[in-house]
């Protein structure tokens, strides 16, 4: 007798929204054996699984999407009857830096995935799934009004965003092709808890409690919707599991927020929690140079899967924000591990021409 009912591949699980999703899928699905696979860069980090990783329906292996062979031994070991492909490198402003990192781990690896799924499900396709988990970015930038659907012509303006669009339109294109079951889902800004410190509200939470510097790029003018990670995941798993093959969803939280407004909440909310002054963090604002290329305004239209799978976001953002302060604040010990060691360097470089 079989163990499990089905074996899903979740790429990119020690990282910050995979981590999520491993941590609900290992809990909600005691039928489903979940292996989370991941090289750990960077943002990689099983500190985030703590809590799942002695579970009988979880197993982590280190491995390299971006590695042909490693990706069709998996398959072949594991007979994988789902893949959820998160892994990615993720952050625009290393993007910029750095773009070939981009193009290897997020369109060959993705590619890569593919190909395996491709040859190991010709024989029996019926049930399989491969969900692939992209951004609103792919759609480009929005003037004032107007907010991305799924019919949106594709506009990447950055590394990263090209890198995403590229691995959507190769997702759909082995659907089409070659009837691979995919789906795919966009979504907007994540916020939560154990994501990289590199991103705007981990960056923020942790200079803000150092007294360091808050870099705003620009004039702080540009626009996230902003949904918190659990949401995020939640959506997966209801289009994973109900969503239409070959199908698209957008996922946003109808939450748009100025970047200074929102930093000025997120100062205004740890100096209470600190005990500071009302207006002590703020000090810390500092105007820097744009980033290059700096979208102007994301915002996602998710009425497609709110209509035909009935998801709405659980939390309003600001008691989630309240909520991820907390965890970091109740977290410093994983905040000051993933800040040592390399993120110095990288923090220098970012940061000391702006
Ligand atoms: P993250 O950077 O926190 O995590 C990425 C994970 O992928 C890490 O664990 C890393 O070790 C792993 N990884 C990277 N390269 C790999 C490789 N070659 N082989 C195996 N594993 C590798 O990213 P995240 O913010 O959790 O984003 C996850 C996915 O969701 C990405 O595909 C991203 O494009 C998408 N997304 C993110 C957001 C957001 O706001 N963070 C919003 C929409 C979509
Ligand atoms: P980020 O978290 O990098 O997400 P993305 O660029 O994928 O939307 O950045 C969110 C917004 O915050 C974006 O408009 C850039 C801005 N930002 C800053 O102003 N300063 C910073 O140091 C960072 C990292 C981002």
């Amino acid at each position: 007798m079989k163990e499990f009912d089905k074996t899903i591949m979740v790429t990119g699980g020690a990282g910050f929204i995979g981590s999520h999703l491993v941590r609900l899928f290992v809990n909600k699905y005691p039928n489903y054996k979940i292996v989370n696979v991941d090289n750990l860069t960077y943002a990689g980090n099983l500190a985030n699984l703590k809590d799942v990783e002695d579970m009988p329906n979880y197993e982590f292996v280190k491995a390299d999407i971006v590695k042909d062979d490693e990706m069709q031994q998996l398959f072949g070991s594991f007979k994988f009857d789902g893949v959820i492909h998160l892994a990615a490198e993720s952050h625009v402003d290393r993007s910029i830096a750095s773009p070939n990192e981009f193009i290897y781990t997020n369109i060959v690896g993705t590619a890569n995935l593919l190909n395996a799924a491709k040859f190991h499900w010709k024989d029996e396709p019926e049930g399989k799934i491969f969900y692939h988990v992209s951004t609103d970015e792919v759609y480009g930038s929005l003037g004032e009004t107007g907010f991305f659907v799924e019919e949106t012509s594709y506009d990447p303006r950055s590394p990263y965003s090209a890198s995403k669009a590229s691995s959507d339109h190769l997702v759909r294109a082995y659907f089409h092709t070659f009837n691979l079951p995919v789906k795919i889902s966009n979504c907007s800004n994540n916020y939560g808890s154990y994501q990289f410190p590199e991103k705007l509200l981990p960056l923020f939470i942790h200079n803000i409690k150092n007294n360091k510097p808050l870099p705003v790029y620009g004039k702080g003018e540009n626009i996230r919707d902003w949904l918190w990670v659990v949401d995020h995941v939640r959506a997966i798993d209801e289009i994973y599991h109900r969503g239409k093959v070959g199908e698209t969803y957008n996922i946003g939280g109808h939450n748009e927020w100025t970047n200074i407004d929102l930093i000025k909440l997120m100062c205004s909310i740890m100096d209470r929690k600190l005990g500071r002054d009302t207006g002590t963090s703020e000090k810390l604002i500092t105007y820097v140079k744009d980033r290059a290329g700096h979208d102007l305004r994301y915002a996602i239209d998710s009425s497609k899967l709110q209509n035909e799978l009935g998801w709405t976001p659980s939390v309003q953002f600001e008691e989630g924000l309240e909520k991820t302060i907390d965890w970091y604040l109740e977290n410093i010990d994983w905040l000051e591990n993933v800040t040592s060691g390399d993120y110095k360097k990288y923090y220098e470089e970012q940061y000391v021409d702006r």
